[in-house]
């Protein structure tokens, strides 16, 4: 099978690896870089799980060929922060219940970044329509609006 080399930077490192033209990049993230925090759900562009930042801007890494991220920088959930240093999201998510399962947290999270990059302080309905991109099973969505309502205030020095 014909190979084709990438070069990409993930998470701020760089990684130079050969991919047939056809692997998806949800695959070279959880399975060649072992960046598992990238969950996958429909596999065909519905659910959102699989969203990651291909050069800041949110995209569903399972409708992606790992071809098309050559020379992209990419930012998975595991950039986000550690257990012992979380980022203002996950702290948020953390204290406001804004997950259950958490199967679809890493795509709330990634997508609560690019909207806050953007628009630092958000309405509800402005936090609705952009977390309206990924599907959630379990928390009926207003914990994850609080969560992210409430990153917002922290973010910018509130309560
Ligand atoms: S797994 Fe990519 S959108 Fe569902
Ligand atoms: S927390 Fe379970 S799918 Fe959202």
């Amino acid at each position: 099978m014909e190979t084709v080399q990438i070069s990409v930077t993930v998470n701020g490192k760089l990684y130079e690896r050969s991919v047939e033209p056809r692997h998806l990049l949800s695959d070279f993230l959880r399975h060649d870089l072992g960046l598992t925090g990238t969950h996958v759900g429909c596999e065909h562009g519905v659910c959102g799980m699989c969203t990651i930042l291909l050069d800041g801007q949110t995209a569903r890494s399972c409708l992606t060929f790992a071809v098309q991220a050559d020379g992209a920088t990419i930012s998975t959930v595991e950039s986000l922060g550690t257990p012992q240093h979380m980022h203002p999201l996950q702290a948020a998510f953390w204290e406001k219940h804004g997950l259950q399962c958490g199967y679809c947290t890493p795509a709330m999270l990634l997508t609560a970044k690019e909207l806050l990059d953007a628009n630092p302080n958000p309405t509800r309905e402005e936090i609705r329509e952009a977390m309206s991109a990924n599907l959630c099973r379990c928390t009926g969505y207003q914990t994850i609006v609080d969560a992210v309502e409430s990153a917002a205030s922290a973010m910018q020095g509130g309560a």
